[in-house]
């Protein structure tokens, strides 16, 4: 290739996903993207490729050989190697048997009677009902009580343990707060592990963890607080956004809102959820190879950035991509990711999406929101950050 069709290539597209224009409006950025430049080049953050069509992004997703997830999978990097999602298979396969179980199927449905009675215990709590922040009051907490109940934490360290999470998924990570919260995280679940060594081992996922072998090797304390950290960082905002991007589409869609009254209908519809919402928008990868991504020839040890939520609006996937189809079928989104690294909680994200938005119909069948104050947070990780509910339906559409 001539150096100036590598120059052409390489042009800088400028693409900075946490740019809080990106942020707060992604779409018409990745339709242009997908349109023009389905892999284009940024300078940003030491340059990358921003892949934005859903065919390319799921060939990067499934190829690990060719694509690792073993330099990070966040952009800047993440500082820590975590468990599993920060190594690829075979060893990845040896982790995460340790925490399937925990997530599967059957293993969360049982969950659900008390996940129900918290979110309806948490809507009570609400003093104003008319206005009030659907995200901190309601969309955030009840996942982060699940999380710390499966855990095995003890619920009065809640506010501290998700003020670093919230700082890890939504802040600038490469900044001192960031390598505070890491720090001060990993020192908390240290304790917590230790705590747990001492005592009789529970069913919860600390005990897990904290009991768990590889080839018949006791995993050491540095491994499991880097499994642990995962699925604290994995479970929370994720799951949030998917409530709070759901109640946000519901409040235009009362159709849609009185449809969901019919259970056949969430088979369905929570996958749509995930797919419009698409919590984790964004993830990195590193090229172990020179390859060609589409038209670009990508050489080893670039950096890809790849738009899971840009993939699950890509028209030439998804009819009316746009739009929540409840009853879309087949669905074959990226919003879990796909290949060795799909969402080990995935089954967990859906139970909570479901009882979540189901109770808050219950409690306010008529609610409407001021879409206005919506306020966006996140890059790799993106979802509301504030949303207020009003008396009056506010009809503004812009995000
Ligand atoms: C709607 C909510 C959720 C969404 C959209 C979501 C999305 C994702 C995605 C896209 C990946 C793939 C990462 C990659 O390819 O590098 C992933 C992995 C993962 N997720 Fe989720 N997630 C959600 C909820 C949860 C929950 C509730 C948990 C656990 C409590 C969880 C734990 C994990 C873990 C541990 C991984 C790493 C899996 C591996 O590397 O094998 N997630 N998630």
């Amino acid at each position: 290739m001539s150096a100036e069709r590598e120059d052409d290539i390489r042009a800088n597209s400028g693409y900075d996903h946490r740019d809080p224009q990106i942020v707060a409006a992604p779409f018409k950025t990745w339709e242009k993207l997908r349109d023009c430049c389905p892999v284009a080049w940024s300078d940003h953050y030491g340059g990358f490729w921003f892949v934005s069509t859903f065919d390319l992004v799921h060939e990067i997703v499934v190829d690990w050989r060719e694509f690792t997830s073993t330099e990070s999978t966040g952009l800047p990097r993440q500082a820590t190697q975590h468990l599993p999602n920060h190594v690829d298979p075979p060893e990845h396969r040896r982790y995460r048997a340790i925490i399937n179980p925990t997530f599967a199927p059957q293993s969360v449905a049982v969950h659900e009677p008390w996940i129900r009675d918290l979110a309806r215990q948490t809507l009570e709590e609400i003093d104003d009902p008319d206005t009030f922040d659907l995200c901190s009051q309601y969309a955030d907490p009840v996942p982060q009580v699940v999380i710390m109940r499966l855990a095995g934490f003890p619920l009065e360290d809640l506010e501290t343990v998700a003020e670093w999470i919230d700082c890890l998924t939504h802040g600038t990570r490469d900044d001192e707060r960031g390598a505070k919260s890491i720090s001060l995280l990993e020192e908390y679940l240290y304790a917590r592990l230790d705590d747990r060594g001492k005592s009789q081992a529970g069913p919860d996922l600390l005990s897990v963890v904290e009991q768990s072998t590889v080839d018949g090797v006791r995993l050491s304390r540095d491994e499991q607080v880097r499994m642990l950290t995962v699925v604290l960082l994995g479970g929370l905002a994720t799951t949030s956004s998917a409530i709070s991007g759901t109640l946000l589409w519901l409040h235009e869609h009362p159709d849609d809102r009185a449809a969901l009254a019919n259970d056949e209908i969430w088979k369905t519809a929570s996958e749509e959820f995930v797919r419009y919402t698409s919590p984790v928008a964004q993830l990195s990868r590193v090229a172990t190879v020179d390859s060609t991504l589409g038209e670009c020839p990508i050489k080893k040890g670039d950096r890809l950035l790849f738009g899971l939520g840009s993939a699950n609006r890509d028209p030439s996937k998804f009819e009316f991509a746009d739009q929540v189809i409840l009853d879309r079928f087949p669905n074959q989104h990226l919003g879990f990711g796909a290949g060795p690294h799909r969402c080990v909680g995935s089954h967990l994200a859906k139970l909570q999406l479901r009882v979540a938005v189901e109770e808050f119909l219950r409690r306010f069948p008529d609610y409407s929101v001021d879409v206005g104050s919506a306020r966006w947070r996140g890059a790799e990780d993106r979802g509301l950050a504030y949303l207020r509910t009003s008396r009056g339906p506010e009809f503004r559409r812009d995000c």
